[in-house]
Protein backbone atom coordinates (compact mmCIF):
# COMPACT_ATOMS: atom_id res chain seq x y z
CA UNK A 1 0.00 0.00 0.00
CA UNK A 2 1.38 3.55 -0.92
CA UNK A 3 1.08 5.49 2.07
CA UNK A 4 2.74 8.73 2.69
CA UNK A 5 3.01 9.30 6.70
CA UNK A 6 1.51 13.44 7.52
CA UNK A 7 5.29 15.01 8.71
CA UNK A 8 4.95 17.73 10.48
CA UNK A 9 7.60 20.52 9.34
CA UNK A 10 8.15 22.11 12.63
CA UNK A 11 8.53 19.39 14.85
CA UNK A 12 11.78 16.74 14.83
CA UNK A 13 9.43 13.53 14.30
CA UNK A 14 11.72 11.26 15.80
CA UNK A 15 11.35 13.41 19.54
CA UNK A 16 8.64 11.07 20.89
CA UNK A 17 8.28 14.22 24.01
CA UNK A 18 6.46 16.33 21.57
CA UNK A 19 2.77 16.45 21.04
CA UNK A 20 1.71 14.03 18.07
CA UNK A 21 -1.12 15.29 15.95
CA UNK A 22 -3.13 13.70 13.46
CA UNK A 23 -2.63 14.35 9.83
CA UNK A 24 -5.70 15.22 7.48
CA UNK A 25 -8.70 12.93 8.25
CA UNK A 26 -11.56 11.71 9.14
CA UNK A 27 -13.50 8.74 10.99
CA UNK A 28 -16.70 6.75 9.98
CA UNK A 29 -18.46 5.75 13.10
CA UNK A 30 -20.83 2.25 12.79
CA UNK A 31 -23.07 1.58 15.25
CA UNK A 32 -23.30 5.64 16.92
CA UNK A 33 -26.39 4.36 19.46
CA UNK A 34 -24.34 2.33 21.52
CA UNK A 35 -22.73 2.41 24.54
CA UNK A 36 -19.53 2.05 23.74
CA UNK A 37 -19.67 5.12 20.77
CA UNK A 38 -21.66 7.43 23.13
CA UNK A 39 -19.81 6.64 26.63
CA UNK A 40 -16.00 6.34 25.00
CA UNK A 41 -15.54 7.21 21.18
CA UNK A 42 -17.70 10.25 20.85
CA UNK A 43 -16.03 11.81 24.17
CA UNK A 44 -12.24 10.49 23.37
CA UNK A 45 -12.89 12.43 20.14
CA UNK A 46 -13.64 15.74 21.50
CA UNK A 47 -11.08 15.33 23.95
CA UNK A 48 -8.48 14.90 21.48
CA UNK A 49 -9.67 17.57 19.75
CA UNK A 50 -9.60 19.97 22.58
CA UNK A 51 -6.14 19.17 23.11
CA UNK A 52 -5.38 20.11 19.97
CA UNK A 53 -4.49 16.92 18.22
CA UNK A 54 -7.20 16.53 15.63
CA UNK A 55 -6.57 18.16 12.07
CA UNK A 56 -8.53 21.38 11.75
CA UNK A 57 -10.74 19.42 8.89
CA UNK A 58 -11.02 16.35 10.93
CA UNK A 59 -14.73 14.94 10.03
CA UNK A 60 -17.20 12.23 11.80
CA UNK A 61 -19.29 10.61 10.06
CA UNK A 62 -22.15 8.10 11.89
CA UNK A 63 -23.99 5.64 10.02
CA UNK A 64 -26.86 4.37 11.76
CA UNK A 65 -30.68 3.07 11.40
CA UNK A 66 -32.11 5.97 12.18
CA UNK A 67 -33.62 9.09 10.09
CA UNK A 68 -31.68 11.40 11.40
CA UNK A 69 -30.16 14.81 10.12
CA UNK A 70 -26.97 15.89 10.39
CA UNK A 71 -27.99 17.88 13.04
CA UNK A 72 -29.58 15.37 14.93
CA UNK A 73 -26.55 13.08 15.14
CA UNK A 74 -24.48 16.19 16.08
CA UNK A 75 -26.54 16.42 19.19
CA UNK A 76 -26.19 12.82 19.71
CA UNK A 77 -22.52 13.78 20.22
CA UNK A 78 -23.03 16.57 22.03
CA UNK A 79 -25.00 15.08 24.80
CA UNK A 80 -22.33 12.01 24.99
CA UNK A 81 -19.82 15.00 25.22
CA UNK A 82 -21.13 16.78 27.64
CA UNK A 83 -21.81 14.10 29.89
CA UNK A 84 -18.15 12.07 29.25
CA UNK A 85 -15.93 13.67 28.15
CA UNK A 86 -13.13 14.29 30.50
CA UNK A 87 -11.63 18.08 29.22
CA UNK A 88 -14.09 20.82 30.01
CA UNK A 89 -16.43 21.67 27.13
CA UNK A 90 -15.17 24.82 25.16
CA UNK A 91 -17.51 26.31 23.04
CA UNK A 92 -15.33 27.15 19.99
CA UNK A 93 -13.66 23.79 19.83
CA UNK A 94 -16.96 21.98 19.65
CA UNK A 95 -17.92 24.61 16.92
CA UNK A 96 -14.87 23.78 14.68
CA UNK A 97 -15.52 19.86 15.30
CA UNK A 98 -18.88 19.60 14.83
CA UNK A 99 -18.47 21.61 11.29
CA UNK A 100 -17.37 17.80 10.43
CA UNK A 101 -20.32 15.88 11.67
CA UNK A 102 -22.22 14.06 8.91
CA UNK A 103 -25.39 11.41 8.93
CA UNK A 104 -25.53 9.00 7.14
CA UNK A 105 -29.09 6.93 7.49
CA UNK A 106 -29.34 3.01 6.68
CA UNK A 107 -29.27 -0.30 7.78
CA UNK A 108 -25.82 -2.37 6.82
CA UNK A 109 -27.29 -4.18 4.17
CA UNK A 110 -28.29 -1.30 2.33
CA UNK A 111 -26.76 -0.85 -1.07
CA UNK A 112 -27.96 3.24 -1.25
CA UNK A 113 -26.75 3.82 2.07
CA UNK A 114 -23.33 3.03 1.53
CA UNK A 115 -23.51 4.32 -1.91
CA UNK A 116 -24.37 7.77 0.06
CA UNK A 117 -21.40 7.12 2.53
CA UNK A 118 -19.00 7.03 -0.18
CA UNK A 119 -20.27 10.60 -1.76
CA UNK A 120 -20.19 11.76 1.60
CA UNK A 121 -16.60 10.74 2.36
CA UNK A 122 -15.79 12.25 -1.38
CA UNK A 123 -17.48 15.29 -0.33
CA UNK A 124 -15.26 15.91 2.72
CA UNK A 125 -12.27 14.99 0.93
CA UNK A 126 -13.41 18.04 -1.66
CA UNK A 127 -14.68 20.58 1.20
CA UNK A 128 -12.70 19.64 4.56
CA UNK A 129 -9.52 18.75 2.93
CA UNK A 130 -9.86 14.77 4.52
CA UNK A 131 -7.48 13.81 1.30
CA UNK A 132 -8.76 10.38 1.08
CA UNK A 133 -7.74 9.58 4.92
CA UNK A 134 -10.54 7.51 7.00
CA UNK A 135 -10.68 5.12 9.61
CA UNK A 136 -13.78 2.80 9.99
CA UNK A 137 -15.06 2.84 13.25
CA UNK A 138 -16.59 -1.02 13.90
CA UNK A 139 -18.30 -0.16 17.62
CA UNK A 140 -21.36 -2.91 16.39
CA UNK A 141 -21.65 -6.38 17.02
CA UNK A 142 -19.07 -8.91 15.73
CA UNK A 143 -21.77 -10.33 13.80
CA UNK A 144 -22.32 -7.66 11.92
CA UNK A 145 -18.50 -7.33 10.86
CA UNK A 146 -18.75 -9.42 7.76
CA UNK A 147 -21.55 -7.19 6.36
CA UNK A 148 -20.18 -4.05 7.04
CA UNK A 149 -16.35 -5.05 5.89
CA UNK A 150 -18.50 -6.62 2.30
CA UNK A 151 -20.19 -3.29 1.93
CA UNK A 152 -16.89 -1.32 2.32
CA UNK A 153 -15.31 -3.43 -0.34
CA UNK A 154 -18.01 -3.65 -2.49
CA UNK A 155 -18.31 0.26 -2.49
CA UNK A 156 -14.65 0.91 -3.05
CA UNK A 157 -14.52 2.48 0.32
CA UNK A 158 -11.81 0.08 2.00
CA UNK A 159 -9.26 0.52 -0.54
CA UNK A 160 -7.22 3.30 -0.56
CA UNK A 161 -6.15 6.16 -3.31
CA UNK A 162 -2.79 6.48 -4.06
CA UNK A 163 -1.16 8.68 -0.98
CA UNK A 164 -4.35 7.98 1.55
CA UNK A 165 -5.40 5.67 3.98
CA UNK A 166 -8.07 3.03 5.03
CA UNK A 167 -8.15 1.40 7.96
CA UNK A 168 -10.87 -0.71 9.98
CA UNK A 169 -10.92 -0.60 13.89
CA UNK A 170 -12.36 -3.57 15.71
CA UNK A 171 -13.14 -4.22 19.17
CA UNK A 172 -13.16 -6.93 21.55
CA UNK A 173 -14.69 -9.69 21.37
CA UNK A 174 -12.57 -10.94 18.75
CA UNK A 175 -14.36 -14.50 18.55
CA UNK A 176 -16.13 -17.05 20.92
CA UNK A 177 -13.52 -19.20 20.82
CA UNK A 178 -10.39 -19.84 18.85
CA UNK A 179 -12.07 -20.81 15.75
CA UNK A 180 -14.05 -18.04 15.62
CA UNK A 181 -11.38 -15.96 16.20
CA UNK A 182 -10.01 -17.32 12.86
CA UNK A 183 -12.57 -17.17 10.96
CA UNK A 184 -13.27 -13.47 12.04
CA UNK A 185 -9.87 -12.61 10.90
CA UNK A 186 -10.60 -13.64 7.60
CA UNK A 187 -13.95 -11.79 7.11
CA UNK A 188 -11.27 -8.87 7.89
CA UNK A 189 -8.68 -10.37 5.99
CA UNK A 190 -10.26 -10.25 2.99
CA UNK A 191 -11.01 -6.55 3.06
CA UNK A 192 -8.11 -4.85 4.85
CA UNK A 193 -4.44 -5.89 5.12
CA UNK A 194 -3.15 -7.11 8.17
CA UNK A 195 -1.44 -3.16 8.62
CA UNK A 196 -4.62 -1.86 8.60
CA UNK A 197 -6.69 -3.70 10.75
CA UNK A 198 -6.56 -1.77 14.40
CA UNK A 199 -7.90 -4.74 17.25
CA UNK A 200 -8.94 -2.34 20.15
CA UNK A 201 -7.97 -3.76 23.37
CA UNK A 202 -8.52 -0.77 25.91
CA UNK A 203 -6.14 -1.91 28.49
CA UNK A 204 -3.30 -1.15 26.37
CA UNK A 205 -4.10 2.52 26.30
CA UNK A 206 -4.15 3.34 29.66
CA UNK A 207 -1.34 4.97 31.16
CA UNK A 208 -0.88 2.37 33.87
CA UNK A 209 -0.37 -0.14 31.29
CA UNK A 210 2.12 1.20 29.32
CA UNK A 211 4.05 2.04 32.67
CA UNK A 212 4.48 -1.73 32.77
CA UNK A 213 7.89 -1.28 30.26
CA UNK A 214 8.89 1.87 30.93
CA UNK A 215 9.31 0.43 34.79
CA UNK A 216 10.72 -2.50 33.89
CA UNK A 217 13.07 -1.19 30.98
CA UNK A 218 13.88 1.82 32.19
CA UNK A 219 15.25 1.18 35.34
CA UNK A 220 18.18 -1.26 36.97
CA UNK A 221 16.00 -1.40 39.70
CA UNK A 222 13.60 -3.77 39.06
CA UNK A 223 14.85 -6.07 35.77
CA UNK A 224 17.34 -8.18 38.11
CA UNK A 225 15.07 -9.88 40.50
CA UNK A 226 12.18 -10.06 37.88
CA UNK A 227 12.71 -13.85 37.45
CA UNK A 228 12.41 -17.09 39.00
CA UNK A 229 15.41 -16.57 41.41
CA UNK A 230 13.37 -14.03 43.54
CA UNK A 231 9.80 -13.99 42.31
CA UNK A 232 7.35 -16.63 44.07
CA UNK A 233 3.94 -15.74 42.26
CA UNK A 234 2.34 -12.78 40.23
CA UNK A 235 -1.35 -12.03 40.90
CA UNK A 236 -3.52 -10.11 38.24
CA UNK A 237 -6.33 -8.70 39.46
CA UNK A 238 -9.39 -6.95 37.68
CA UNK A 239 -12.09 -6.72 40.59
CA UNK A 240 -15.10 -4.83 39.54
CA UNK A 241 -18.04 -3.87 42.30
CA UNK A 242 -20.77 -2.89 39.60
CA UNK A 243 -22.79 -6.17 38.06
CA UNK A 244 -23.75 -6.14 34.55
CA UNK A 245 -25.73 -3.28 34.00
CA UNK A 246 -27.64 -3.47 31.24
CA UNK A 247 -24.97 -5.39 29.51
CA UNK A 248 -26.91 -8.71 29.74
CA UNK A 249 -27.48 -9.29 26.04
CA UNK A 250 -23.74 -9.09 25.46
CA UNK A 251 -22.77 -10.78 28.90
CA UNK A 252 -24.88 -13.96 28.97
CA UNK A 253 -22.70 -16.68 27.50
CA UNK A 254 -20.13 -15.07 27.54
CA UNK A 255 -18.90 -15.08 30.75
CA UNK A 256 -15.98 -13.30 32.93
CA UNK A 257 -12.87 -15.05 31.07
CA UNK A 258 -14.13 -14.20 27.73
CA UNK A 259 -14.66 -10.81 28.67
CA UNK A 260 -11.83 -9.94 30.71
CA UNK A 261 -9.33 -13.05 31.00
CA UNK A 262 -9.07 -13.85 26.93
CA UNK A 263 -8.29 -9.69 26.48
CA UNK A 264 -7.38 -7.44 29.08
CA UNK A 265 -5.86 -9.93 31.69
CA UNK A 266 -3.22 -11.61 28.60
CA UNK A 267 -2.39 -8.82 27.47
CA UNK A 268 -1.38 -7.61 31.25
CA UNK A 269 0.36 -10.98 32.15
CA UNK A 270 2.32 -10.58 28.51
CA UNK A 271 3.84 -7.25 29.67
CA UNK A 272 4.67 -8.55 32.93
CA UNK A 273 6.03 -11.28 31.21
CA UNK A 274 8.41 -10.84 28.22
CA UNK A 275 11.36 -10.50 27.87
CA UNK A 276 12.85 -7.08 26.93
CA UNK A 277 11.75 -6.26 22.91
CA UNK A 278 14.88 -5.00 20.60
CA UNK A 279 12.35 -1.33 20.32
CA UNK A 280 8.96 -0.28 20.76
CA UNK A 281 7.96 -0.67 17.69
CA UNK A 282 4.90 -2.73 17.15
CA UNK A 283 6.95 -5.69 15.59
CA UNK A 284 9.09 -5.95 18.19
CA UNK A 285 6.55 -5.65 20.72
CA UNK A 286 5.11 -8.39 19.12
CA UNK A 287 7.39 -11.01 18.90
CA UNK A 288 8.14 -10.85 22.80
CA UNK A 289 4.23 -10.95 23.35
CA UNK A 290 3.90 -13.64 21.43
CA UNK A 291 7.37 -15.88 22.61
CA UNK A 292 6.04 -15.90 26.38
CA UNK A 293 2.23 -16.35 25.16
CA UNK A 294 2.81 -19.21 23.30
CA UNK A 295 5.33 -20.39 26.47
CA UNK A 296 2.11 -20.51 28.38
CA UNK A 297 1.07 -23.53 29.85
CA UNK A 298 -1.80 -24.65 31.87
CA UNK A 299 -1.55 -27.32 35.20
CA UNK A 300 -2.75 -30.86 34.55
CA UNK A 301 -5.59 -30.38 37.21
CA UNK A 302 -7.79 -27.88 35.58
CA UNK A 303 -10.52 -28.64 38.24
CA UNK A 304 -7.81 -27.79 41.14
CA UNK A 305 -6.08 -25.06 39.22
CA UNK A 306 -9.24 -22.78 38.14
CA UNK A 307 -12.32 -21.03 39.73
CA UNK A 308 -15.56 -19.42 38.53
CA UNK A 309 -18.56 -17.87 40.13
CA UNK A 310 -21.14 -16.12 39.86
CA UNK A 311 -22.82 -13.43 41.53
CA UNK A 312 -26.00 -13.99 43.95
CA UNK A 313 -28.10 -11.28 45.99
CA UNK A 314 -26.38 -9.48 48.57
CA UNK A 315 -25.16 -5.78 49.18
CA UNK A 316 -22.77 -3.58 47.31
CA UNK A 317 -21.92 -0.02 48.09
CA UNK A 318 -24.56 0.19 51.00
CA UNK A 319 -27.30 -1.07 48.88
CA UNK A 320 -29.12 -4.43 48.70
CA UNK A 321 -28.57 -6.00 45.17
CA UNK A 322 -29.68 -8.94 43.29
CA UNK A 323 -28.06 -12.02 42.06
CA UNK A 324 -26.76 -12.17 37.86
CA UNK A 325 -30.28 -14.63 37.32
CA UNK A 326 -32.02 -12.02 38.46
CA UNK A 327 -30.45 -9.59 36.49
CA UNK A 328 -32.88 -8.43 33.46
CA UNK A 329 -32.05 -10.12 30.29
CA UNK A 330 -30.49 -13.34 32.26
CA UNK A 331 -32.02 -16.59 32.70
CA UNK A 332 -32.79 -17.97 35.75
CA UNK A 333 -30.47 -21.23 35.31
CA UNK A 334 -27.79 -19.21 33.40
CA UNK A 335 -24.05 -20.59 33.72
CA UNK A 336 -22.75 -17.99 33.01
CA UNK A 337 -19.46 -16.87 34.86
CA UNK A 338 -18.80 -13.45 36.56
CA UNK A 339 -15.96 -14.20 38.37
CA UNK A 340 -12.87 -16.45 36.80
CA UNK A 341 -9.46 -17.29 37.95
CA UNK A 342 -6.92 -19.36 36.42
CA UNK A 343 -3.63 -20.42 37.29
CA UNK A 344 -0.97 -19.94 34.25
CA UNK A 345 2.57 -21.55 34.45
CA UNK A 346 5.26 -19.71 32.11
CA UNK A 347 7.35 -22.54 30.57
CA UNK A 348 10.72 -20.68 29.86
CA UNK A 349 13.98 -19.96 32.14
CA UNK A 350 12.60 -16.94 33.22
CA UNK A 351 9.52 -18.07 34.72
CA UNK A 352 9.58 -22.31 35.38
CA UNK A 353 7.94 -22.54 38.71
CA UNK A 354 6.42 -19.35 39.29
CA UNK A 355 2.59 -19.51 38.74
CA UNK A 356 0.70 -16.48 37.52
CA UNK A 357 -2.62 -16.02 39.23
CA UNK A 358 -5.42 -14.35 37.03
CA UNK A 359 -8.70 -13.33 38.37
CA UNK A 360 -11.60 -11.01 37.72
CA UNK A 361 -15.34 -10.93 39.12
CA UNK A 362 -18.13 -8.54 38.86
CA UNK A 363 -19.60 -6.91 42.46
CA UNK A 364 -16.64 -7.54 44.01
CA UNK A 365 -15.64 -5.41 46.99
CA UNK A 366 -13.88 -2.84 45.15
CA UNK A 367 -12.98 -1.65 42.14
CA UNK A 368 -9.27 -2.36 41.53
CA UNK A 369 -7.18 -3.56 39.08
CA UNK A 370 -3.43 -4.47 39.99
CA UNK A 371 -0.94 -6.56 38.99
CA UNK A 372 1.40 -7.75 42.23
CA UNK A 373 4.90 -9.11 42.00
CA UNK A 374 4.80 -11.47 45.03
CA UNK A 375 9.11 -11.71 45.73
CA UNK A 376 10.07 -15.54 47.68
CA UNK A 377 11.28 -14.83 51.52
CA UNK A 378 14.80 -13.54 52.20
CA UNK A 379 16.54 -17.02 52.01
CA UNK A 380 17.92 -16.34 55.41
CA UNK A 381 16.32 -14.31 58.34
CA UNK A 382 18.71 -13.73 61.23
CA UNK A 383 15.85 -12.61 63.88
CA UNK A 384 13.63 -14.40 66.40
CA UNK A 385 10.79 -16.06 64.62
CA UNK A 386 8.65 -13.21 67.35
CA UNK A 387 10.47 -10.66 65.73
CA UNK A 388 9.22 -11.42 62.09
CA UNK A 389 6.08 -12.92 62.90
CA UNK A 390 3.72 -10.09 60.82
CA UNK A 391 6.65 -10.04 58.30
CA UNK A 392 5.18 -10.71 54.82
CA UNK A 393 6.43 -11.19 51.44
CA UNK A 394 8.02 -8.40 49.90
CA UNK A 395 5.88 -7.29 46.48
CA UNK A 396 5.56 -4.79 44.15
CA UNK A 397 2.30 -3.66 43.06
CA UNK A 398 1.70 -1.71 40.02
CA UNK A 399 -1.53 -0.48 40.83
CA UNK A 400 -3.45 0.29 37.25
CA UNK A 401 -6.83 1.94 38.54
CA UNK A 402 -7.81 3.73 40.36
CA UNK A 403 -5.64 5.25 42.43
CA UNK A 404 -2.80 4.56 40.17
CA UNK A 405 0.37 4.36 40.65
CA UNK A 406 3.15 1.40 42.22
CA UNK A 407 3.29 0.27 46.08
CA UNK A 408 6.86 -1.47 46.90
CA UNK A 409 5.63 -3.60 50.43
CA UNK A 410 9.01 -4.54 52.20
CA UNK A 411 9.84 -5.33 56.50
CA UNK A 412 10.88 -2.59 58.29
CA UNK A 413 11.82 -2.34 62.19
CA UNK A 414 8.83 -1.29 64.21
CA UNK A 415 10.37 1.61 66.56
CA UNK A 416 11.20 1.03 69.97
CA UNK A 417 14.03 -0.86 71.97
CA UNK A 418 12.73 -4.20 70.80
CA UNK A 419 13.61 -5.61 67.58
CA UNK A 420 9.81 -6.05 65.76
CA UNK A 421 9.84 -6.14 61.76
CA UNK A 422 6.45 -5.15 60.25
CA UNK A 423 5.22 -4.98 56.60
CA UNK A 424 5.26 -1.11 55.10
CA UNK A 425 4.72 0.18 52.29
CA UNK A 426 6.76 2.49 50.02
CA UNK A 427 4.06 4.75 47.39
CA UNK A 428 4.31 6.18 44.33
CA UNK A 429 1.25 8.01 42.99
CA UNK A 430 0.52 9.49 39.17
CA UNK A 431 -1.44 12.32 41.50
CA UNK A 432 1.95 13.33 43.26
CA UNK A 433 4.55 12.85 40.97
CA UNK A 434 3.05 14.91 37.99
CA UNK A 435 0.68 17.64 37.33
CA UNK A 436 -0.37 16.12 33.75
CA UNK A 437 -3.55 14.31 34.19
CA UNK A 438 -3.77 10.59 32.23
CA UNK A 439 -5.40 10.70 29.35
CA UNK A 440 -8.31 8.22 29.23
CA UNK A 441 -7.20 4.82 26.96
CA UNK A 442 -9.60 5.70 24.06
CA UNK A 443 -7.92 9.23 23.61
CA UNK A 444 -4.34 7.38 23.27
CA UNK A 445 -5.80 4.30 21.00
CA UNK A 446 -7.82 6.58 18.82
CA UNK A 447 -5.07 9.43 17.85
CA UNK A 448 -2.49 6.15 17.10
CA UNK A 449 -5.34 4.70 14.74
CA UNK A 450 -5.12 8.24 13.33
CA UNK A 451 -1.45 8.45 13.29
CA UNK A 452 -1.36 4.79 11.98
CA UNK A 453 0.85 3.89 15.45
CA UNK A 454 0.47 0.05 15.56
CA UNK A 455 2.42 -0.36 19.02
CA UNK A 456 -0.76 -0.68 21.25
CA UNK A 457 -3.00 -2.85 18.91
CA UNK A 458 -3.05 -6.50 19.21
CA UNK A 459 -2.08 -8.32 16.31
CA UNK A 460 -4.08 -11.40 15.41
CA UNK A 461 -1.48 -13.81 16.59
CA UNK A 462 -1.59 -12.77 19.83
CA UNK A 463 -5.08 -13.45 19.83
CA UNK A 464 -5.38 -16.79 18.61
CA UNK A 465 -2.64 -17.18 21.41
CA UNK A 466 -5.09 -16.47 24.34
CA UNK A 467 -7.91 -18.34 22.86
CA UNK A 468 -5.43 -21.00 22.41
CA UNK A 469 -4.52 -20.52 26.30
CA UNK A 470 -8.04 -20.74 27.12
CA UNK A 471 -10.22 -22.76 25.09
CA UNK A 472 -9.61 -25.95 27.50
CA UNK A 473 -10.36 -24.10 30.47
CA UNK A 474 -13.79 -22.89 28.94
CA UNK A 475 -14.31 -26.49 27.66
CA UNK A 476 -13.77 -27.91 31.21
CA UNK A 477 -16.51 -25.78 32.57
CA UNK A 478 -18.65 -25.96 29.93
CA UNK A 479 -19.09 -29.85 31.17
CA UNK A 480 -19.29 -28.52 34.73
CA UNK A 481 -23.21 -26.99 35.10
CA UNK A 482 -23.55 -24.14 37.10
CA UNK A 483 -20.68 -21.66 38.73
CA UNK A 484 -20.44 -21.11 42.53
CA UNK A 485 -22.35 -18.33 43.97
CA UNK A 486 -20.85 -15.61 45.64
CA UNK A 487 -22.16 -13.34 47.36
CA UNK A 488 -22.18 -9.64 46.17
CA UNK A 489 -19.90 -7.59 47.73
CA UNK A 490 -17.18 -9.91 48.31
CA UNK A 491 -14.34 -11.70 47.05
CA UNK A 492 -15.71 -14.75 44.87
CA UNK A 493 -16.28 -17.93 45.00
CA UNK A 494 -14.83 -19.94 48.18
CA UNK A 495 -13.17 -22.30 45.40
CA UNK A 496 -10.93 -19.11 44.33
CA UNK A 497 -9.46 -19.28 47.90
CA UNK A 498 -9.11 -23.12 48.01
CA UNK A 499 -7.20 -22.82 45.00
CA UNK A 500 -4.63 -20.87 46.11
CA UNK A 501 -4.69 -22.17 49.33
CA UNK A 502 -3.87 -25.51 47.97
CA UNK A 503 0.06 -23.87 46.94
CA UNK A 504 0.19 -22.44 50.79
CA UNK A 505 -0.83 -19.09 49.20
CA UNK A 506 -3.60 -16.39 49.61
CA UNK A 507 -4.79 -13.49 47.08
CA UNK A 508 -4.63 -10.03 48.45
CA UNK A 509 -7.30 -8.43 49.77
CA UNK A 510 -6.52 -4.74 47.80
C1 LIG B 1 -14.54 -4.21 29.18
C2 LIG B 1 -15.42 -5.33 29.62
O1 LIG B 1 -13.64 -4.64 28.22
O2 LIG B 1 -13.83 -3.68 30.28
C3 LIG B 1 -16.36 -4.89 30.72
O3 LIG B 1 -16.18 -5.81 28.52
C4 LIG B 1 -15.60 -4.20 31.82
O4 LIG B 1 -17.11 -5.97 31.23
C5 LIG B 1 -14.67 -3.13 31.27
O5 LIG B 1 -16.54 -3.63 32.72
C6 LIG B 1 -13.82 -2.52 32.37
O6 LIG B 1 -13.03 -1.50 31.84
P1 LIG B 1 -12.30 -0.47 32.80
O7 LIG B 1 -11.47 0.35 31.90
O8 LIG B 1 -13.38 0.29 33.50
O9 LIG B 1 -11.50 -1.30 33.77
Amino acid sequence: MTETPYVNPLRDPSDRRLPRIAGPCGMVLFGVTGDLSRKKVMPAIYDLANRGLLPPGFSLVGFARRDWADEDFAQIVHDSVREHSRTEFREEVWNQLAEGFRFVPGAFDDDVAFGNLRRTIDELDETRGTQGNHAFYMAIPPSFFGAVAGQLKEHGLAEPKEGSWRRVVVEKPFGHDLESARELNDILGQVFDSGSIFRIDHYLGKETVQNILAMRFANNLFEPIWNANYVDHVQITMAEDVGIGGRAGYYDGVGAARDVIQNHLLQLMALVAMEEPRSFDAESLRIEKLKVLSSVTLPRRLDLATARGQYAAGWAGGEKVIGFCEEDGIGARSTTETYAAVTLNVENRRWAGVPFYLRTGKRLGRRVTEVAVVLKKAPHQPFSATSTESLGQNAIVIRVQPDEGMTIRFGSKVPGTAMEIRDVNMDFAYGGSFTEASPEAYERLILDVLLGDPPLFPRHEEVELSWQILDPILAHWAKKGRPEDYASGGWGPASADAMLARDGRTWRRP
